[in-house]
Formats: structure tokens, C-alpha cells, sequence
């Protein structure tokens, strides 16, 4: 859960490095470092906290480092060890003469030091990566070549890595490898490039070779060579990635978070394009490798996934169950890994996740695929480690998302949610087909609808405002737009640091009702629909405790002005395809409230974009 990046080339490596942890910053931000080969020595630059401290401590080296074209980076998200200085990468050997960055865990890094260290190893930082700085210099020092070096360590390490390491004697030379963690290289005119993600090289090349576990690969400036664990050559697949640089930047949004909220209108029709045309046309999912057969068989549906997406996969159960009458069981994926789950092979397994890099989910995913599951991934990263699981990929096209809080890989899976469940209802015929059509004809006017909120926004952040300086937050729903008060309460949670809990409304009396004094917001996400008027009355229950209340609606019940202190209203709308709608006036609160509050909105303090560890 950390980025790592590599270039060896013809260019002054500094900003090369610098702007690619930059794009790798959601991947952790506590610490950073880099080392590049100067004149005589490779040079270590380390620093605490978010990367401009990092610029800010090179600043004075900025002329010794000038001409250096080679080098290494990492931004750390701290496991083994504090984030201070000593514990940021690169890590060295006893001589300084090896530097490696990592990303992952080492799993007998215990066992690993006790052994170095009784050969005369000294350790300097609380990581579990020094021991692989260790141990690779040993290895050199008996083989006096750094790709065999590598090759004789990684056999020694368990666990995960994607590892870059230089030496001294080697100037200009970049060995890296890896097992259950990205790692990419990028060919550039001028060099090579190798990050944990794309988008620390994409403003250079968008050729690019996706490393498989295990091989190993030298680069120099001039030459690229990867051989497999037995040390036989391979011949990589270039790929062509389909990336814009454009999409990472802000563009002239004040936060990528803001930014991607309003390029939700936009997802959804990129993932409609070529799956639904009309509302007459049967929904096309190529994607679904499940034969018309293999579907009828299904017993059961197991959706596992972590945070926003296992928002989307609750969603996903009513839409499923409610259209296809199949049962649907939705786990966290931290949850699932660890008991005797009733998985097998008349059982579909719906693994959610906007990275595909999440571990829990993938080792979820993998225990569900030895029992002879039928895999479908829904990711906005087809390029992952889950998607390489998949039977059936449902690529969701989002496009990058910077964030560290999903907004657009939300909607992007809502929408897949959506499209899957009208696939399968209709091969299945479970439910009549003027009630398919109406979904699907609603579903292609989705995106104005969310353009009208969008328009309305200022509306929503006088009611952030207004509810800045609370300490604490209730959301209530029911039905299928609880989980969207679950995803309402984690978004303001995570980037606004209040406490705020999304509860189904008929359990408010059942304890948090408790809570509720004249200073707690409760916000009601009352849409039009089966559960309308149950919502309102469980409103009414807390409006007489005395609590702040906010009403999410489509309705115009003129009952509502008395009831609720500020009302924000959402266009009309199907009530199953409402938490489309009821989501974003919440991103938005969310949005609205951490920025108030000065908070970072787009890294929040703690997380990471990518969780690659259980
Ligand atoms: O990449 P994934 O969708 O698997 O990530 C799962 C969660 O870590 C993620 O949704 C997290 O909860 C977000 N920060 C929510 O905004």
C-alpha cells in the first residue's frame, strides 16, 4: 500500500521521480524518499509526511542532483514502523551501497533478520523491507551481479513485493521484480520508467509491459531485459495503454474530489454506451461468460468487497433479488476470508472493488475460485490483480480516480449493479418486461438528472454549512437506499473526520434514538416509493426528540416544511433507481462540510486509495 517509481534514461531523473510519487501519492502519503546515483555515491533524500516536505528537503541538493538520470522513489502508507524518517525507503544495506524501494509486506521478515543479523547485518529502521536491502547486498556480495542477486534473495522472502533496487557498482543499471503487487514498466524514448501504477508515468509513455509475478526485469538506459524465476529470458507484450494524461489533473476544480462528482453524469454513459441502447433493446453484457444455462443453475450469489463498494454490492442484493429472484449474501471481504462460507460451484461469486488491488477482496476472491465458483469481478481497473482472477469482467470505465473517497467508482459500479441485474432478469424472465423497460428507459436519463443536482449544489453547501460544526451525523433510509445512508455517513467520516453513522430507520427507536438531543443532525433520505411513509414516520419520531432534521426527497408533500429544518430535493425518480439520485447531494454534504473545515480533502488523514494489505 505504498508507491514506488524507477527510471533509468537520458533524463535528469529528479523530476521524474518527484512527479510520478506525486501521482502516486493516494497510494499513502506519510512519508517519502528517493535515491538517486550522483557522481561517486548513490544518494539517499528522505522525509515525514505529505511529498512537498521531500521537495522542500531537496531543495538544497537540487544542484548535485541536476545531472542524475537514474534513481528511485517511494511514498510510504506505514505498516511495519512508525512514519519518521528512519523508517521511510529507500532502505540501504550496512555499506549504503544497495538502496531498495518496496512496496507489500514480508511475511518472514522476522525469521529473515534474525539470520541477517547473526551475519553481521545492522538494522536502522523498525521495517520489514531493511531486511530485504540485507539480504540482496549478501547475495551480491557472493555474486557480484545484481539481477542473480535479486534472483537468489526473493527466492528466501515470503509475502508481498514489488521491488526496485540499485548499487553502487552498477551505476545506471535498475533490477526490479515482484509477486502480488503491481509493478509496470513504461518504455520511453529516453528510457525506462517502472511505478506501482500508470499514472506516475503516463505524461511520459503509454507503452507499457505489466510484470508477472515472480520474473525479474534489468533495465539500463539502453536495454530491457526480464527473465522468469529460472532465469530463462521472456519475450514481454507491449501494451498500449488507452490513458490521457489530461485525466489527472484537476481541471480548474479547487479538489479532485469535487471534480469527479461532477464527472459522474458522464460515467454513467460511457458505461451505457453499447450495453443499452433504448429501452426496447435487451441489455448486451458480453462481458458475462455465464451461459444462459449456467444462469438458470445458479443456487446463489455471494458478493464480497470492503468500504464504498461494498455499499454498491448491498445495492446490488435488492436490485438482484428483487429482479431475479436469485438469493444474494453481501460480506465484507475481511469478513468472508476468515470463516467456513457455504461457496461452490452452483454459486456465482461478485467480487467489487474500484481498484482490484484490494487484498481482502482478492484473497476472498481466490478462496472462492478453489471451490469452483464462477468469478465476476466488477472493477474500474481491468488492468489488476482481481481482474486476472475474473471468469467475467465487468470493467466499469470510471477513469482514474485521484480521491483518496469514491465518488464516480461508486456510481460507475451502481450503474454495472444495475445493467447486470436487467441482464440476468431478462434471460432468467423473472420479472414482466414493461417493468424492465420503464428501469432501462429511466436509466438512460439518469445523467441529466444527476446534471440538475449538480446545478442545484449551492443549495447543498449552505446546508453543509450550516451543519459544519457538528460533532456528530445520523443518516436514515430504508430499503434500498439504506446502504445509501451507510455510503452518506462513510464519505463525511472519512474526509470530514465527524462521527456519522447511517442507520435503517425502523432500528432508530432500537437504541440510537438515544442519541438524538437539539444539537444532532439526522438526515432522512425519504424518496418516493414502497417505504415513503414509513421513513416519514420514523422522522417524525426523531423530530420529537428535538433533533436537527434534513430531508433527501423527490416529493413536494407539503407535510415536509413543518417536519424538517432544510430540505434538499432531488429530481423524480423510479424508487429502485433512487440511490443513483440520493447519492450525490451526499457526496456533495460530505464534500462541502471537510472543506469548511479545512480538512485535506482529497487525502484524508490515515487512508490510502489502494488497501493491499489484509
Ligand atoms: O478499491 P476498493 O473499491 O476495493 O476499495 C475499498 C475501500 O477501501 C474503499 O471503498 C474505501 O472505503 C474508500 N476510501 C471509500 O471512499
Amino acid at each position: 500500500m505504498c508507491g514506488i517509481v524507477g527510471y533509468v534514461g537520458k533524463n535528469p531523473v529528479l523530476d521524474i521521480l518527484l512527479d510520478g510519487l506525486e501521482q502516486l501519492e493516494y497510494r499513502g502519503y506519510d512519508s517519502s524518499g528517493i535515491a538517486v546515483k550522483c557522481k561517486d555515491n548513490i544518494n539517499v533524500y528522505k522525509a515525514v509526511g505529505k511529498l512537498k516536505n521531500l521537495r522542500e528537503e531537496l531543495t538544497p541538493h537540487a544542484y548535485e542532483i541536476s545531472k542524475s538520470t537514474s534513481g528511485i522513489g517511494h511514498i510510504r502508507w506505514a505498516t511495519h514502523g512508525a512514519p519518521t524518517v528512519v523508517n521511510a525507503h529507500p532502505h540501504t544495506c550496512n555499506c549504503g551501497n544497495l538502496v531498495v524501494v518496496h512496496n507489500g509486506i514480508i511475511e518472514n521478515y522476522v525469521q529473515l533478520k534474525a539470520k541477517l543479523e547473526a551475519r553481521g547485518c545492522v538494522f536502522r529502521s523498525q521495517t520489514d523491507t531493511e531486511t530485504v536491502a540485507h539480504l540482496i547486498a549478501l547475495k551480491y556480495g557472493e555474486t557480484k551481479d545484481l539481477t542473480k542477486a535479486v534472483a537468489l534473495a526473493t527466492k528466501e522472502v515470503e509475502g508481498a513485493y514489488a521491488l526496485e533496487v540499485m548499487h553502487n557498482d552498477e551505476p545506471d543499471k535498475l533490477v526490479i521484480t515482484k509477486r502480488n503487487a503491481p509493478l509496470i514498466i513504461g518504455i520511453g524514448e529516453d528510457g525506462y520508467y517502472a511505478a506501482s501504477d500508470i499514472p506516475a508515468f503516463i505524461k511520459h509513455t503509454n507503452k507499457a509491459i505489466y510484470l508477472s509475478d515472480n520474473q525479474i526485469a534489468t533495465l539500463t538506459p539502453q536495454s530491457l531485459k526480464i527473465q522468469d524465476e529460472n532465469g530463462a529470458e521472456i519475450t514481454p507484450k507491449i501494451e498500449q495503454l488507452p490513458w490521457e494524461p489530461v485525466a489527472l489533473s484537476k481541471m480548474g476544480y479547487k479538489h479532485y474530489m469535487l471534480k469527479e462528482i461532477h464527472e459522474q453524469p458522464d460515467v454513467i454513459r460511457n458505461i451505457l454506451v453499447g450495453k443499452l441502447h433504448t429501452s426496447d433493446s435487451p441489455v448486451k453484457l458480453d462481458e458475462v461468460k455465464l451461459t444462459k444455462e449456467n444462469l438458470k443453475d445458479l443456487t446463489r450469489i455471494q458478493v464480497i468487497a470492503c468500504g464504498t463498494s461494498l455499499h454498491a454490492a448491498m445495492i446490488g442484493k435488492y436490485l438482484i433479488e428483487d429482479l431475479c429472484s436469485i438469493p444474494v449474501d453481501v460480506e465484507a471481504s475481511s469478513e468472508y476470508i476468515y470463516r467456513k462460507t457455504v461457496t461452490d460451484s452452483k454459486t456465482l461469486v461478485i467480487g467489487v472493488s474500484q481498484s482490484g488491488e484490494t487484498a481482502d477482496t482478492l484473497t476472498a476472491i481466490k478462496q472462492a475460485k478453489e471451490k469452483g465458483s464462477h468469478i465476476l469481478i466488477i472493477t474500474n481497473r481491468p488492468d489488476s490483480a482481481m481482474a486476472r482472477e475474473a471468469d467475467s469482467l465487468l470493467s466499469v470505465n470510471a477513469g482514474i480516480e485521484v480521491s483518496v473517497a469514491a465518488t464516480k467508482s461508486y456510481i460507475a459500479q451502481l450503474t454495472s449493479f444495475y445493467l447486470l441485474a436487467l441482464y440476468m432478469a431478462e434471460i432468467k424472465g423473472t420479472t414482466p418486461a414493461d417493468v424492465l423497460k420503464k428501469l432501462k428507459s429511466e436509466m438512460l436519463i439518469l445523467p441529466q438528472k444527476i446534471e440538475q443536482i449538480l446545478a442545484n449544489k449551492e443549495h447543498i453547501q449552505k446546508c453543509a454549512r450550516k451543519y459544519s460544526s457538528t460533532r456528530d451525523f445520523i443518516y436514515i433510509a430504508r430499503g434500498i437506499n439504506y446502504p445509501t445512508a451507510l455510503e452518506g455517513a462513510l464519505k463525511l467520516k472519512e474526509i470530514s473526520y465527524i462521527n456519522a453513522t447511517g442507520y435503517p430507520a425502523g432500528e432508530l427507536k432500537h437504541g440510537p434514538i438515544a442519541m438524538l438531543d437539539e444539537i444532532m443532525p439526522v438526515l432522512s433520505i425519504l424518496m418516493k416509493g414502497s417505504v415513503y411513509e414509513k421513513i416519514l414516520s420514523n422522522s417524525e419520531e426523531a423530530r420529537a426528540r428535538n433533533a436537527q432534521m434534513i430531508a433527501l426527497t423527490n416529493s413536494d408533500d407539503s407535510k415536509l416544511e413543518n417536519l424538517f429544518d432544510f430540505i434538499i430535493h432531488v429530481p423524480d425518480v423510479d424508487e429502485m433507481l433512487s440511490p443513483i439520485l440520493a447519492i450525490v447531494p451526499l457526496q456533495l454534504i460530505a464534500y462541502y462540510i471537510a472543506e469548511f473545515l479545512g480538512k485535506d480533502v482529497d487525502q484524508p488523514r490515515n487512508l490510502a486509495k489502494s488497501v493491499t494489505v489484509e
